[in-house]
């Protein structure tokens, strides 16, 4: 079999994808006309016109308007069903998917509409076709510690529905210390943690994520490179990186994808994962991000293999899951 239909049939489990990403053009117009909602654009062209962004904070302003759609529990289904059903057709057998309560919240709509709307779609593609998939609650880092306090009090009455936490939204200027106290906090409620870190920011916040907010992965990462103790540290101590080159090359984090330092990485032995981020934006789901980084790269079979097995070995699965998967 060719390389580019290896990459495309492995079962693959994907460990950094925001559901808000997800919402494609076509489905933020139709729930805006089905909830009311005027938006600022007059038509899906328009709106994926505006899909020019020069860095992360150009990007996060049209996500969150984008996000402005969902109102019920209903869309929050709709949305997360519309990516399960792509990631399964990307054969993906592990989805651990992020959500952005406090986007939702800040606007009026109830914590547990949200969170019972995105739940309900994972429980129905685990019947359909048992693809397995969890949730990470990331408190927004451009928001007060004192505000993700609040958004993790209204979190626990839906523990059993979210397997962890992670930090998200606007890097530079909000390093992870700024959530030191909440994030011991949802380690001593037993919740797995995770941070966008070294994706704009610099490489000292891939560090305080792991010394100061003690993080099981790092997503993003990909600027550990300008430091080569941690980069060694990161092998040694076999710390993930959930990487998301399509993601990297629209953000301008590189400038083309045949820049990506994804090649870079594993040579420096690095356990890295391929992911998609944020889908509808970025211009491709998890195999598209495969393939583009496979086909710019000097990758073979054996990289695509190991980038598969560690998208399990990474995951928040327990051990006879992954075992089950790899
Ligand atoms: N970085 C930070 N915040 C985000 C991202 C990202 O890539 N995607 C959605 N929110
Ligand atoms: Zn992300």
């Amino acid at each position: 079999a060719s390389l580019r239909q290896l990459l495309e049939k492995m079962p693959k489990a994907e460990l950094h994808m925001h559901i808000e990403g997800s919402l494609e053009p076509e489905l933020i117009f139709a729930l805006a006309e089905r909830n009311g909602v005027t938006l600022k654009y007059s038509s899906v062209d328009e709106l994926r016109r505006a899909y020019a962004f020069t860095d992360l904070q150009s990007f996060l302003d049209i996500y969150y308007a984008g996000a402005s759609v969902l109102l019920k529990e209903q869309d929050f289904y709709d949305m997360t069903r519309a990516y399960l059903g792509r990631a399964h057709a990307d054969n993906v057998r592990h989805a651990e998917l992020f959500f952005d309560p406090q986007t939702h919240t800040e606007r009026g709509v109830d914590f547990g509409t949200v969170i019972s709307g995105i739940h309900r779609a994972l429980q129905d593609a685990a019947t359909e076709w048992g693809m397995s998939g969890a949730l990470i609650m990331c408190f927004l880092r451009h928001l007060s510690e004192e505000d993700a306090f609040a958004t993790l009090e209204q979190a626990l009455p839906y523990r059993d529905k979210f397997i962890g936490v992670g930090l998200d939204s606007s890097e530079r200027g909000h390093p992870p210390e700024k959530f030191a106290r909440v994030f011991a906090r949802c380690r001593e409620l037993g919740l797995r943690l995770v941070a966008h870190a070294g994706e704009e920011g610099p490489p000292e916040y891939i560090r305080t994520a792991l010394d100061v907010l003690k993080v099981e992965r790092i997503d993003h990462g990909v600027r550990c490179l300008e430091d080569a103790e941690l980069t060694q540290r990161l092998a040694r101590d076999k710390v993930p990186l959930t990487v998301c080159p399509l993601s990297n090359v629209k953000l301008r984090v590189f400038d083309r994808a045949a820049d990506h330092n994804l090649q870079r990485l594993l040579d420096a032995g690095l356990t890295v994962t391929i992911n998609s981020d944020d889908p509808a934006y970025f211009g491709g789901y998890v195999n598209d991000n495969f393939t583009e980084m496979f086909s710019v790269l000097p990758l073979d079979q054996r990289h695509a293999r190991q980038l598969a097995r560690d998208s399990f070995a990474a995951s928040f699965l327990p051990e006879q899951d992954k075992r089950r998967l790899m």
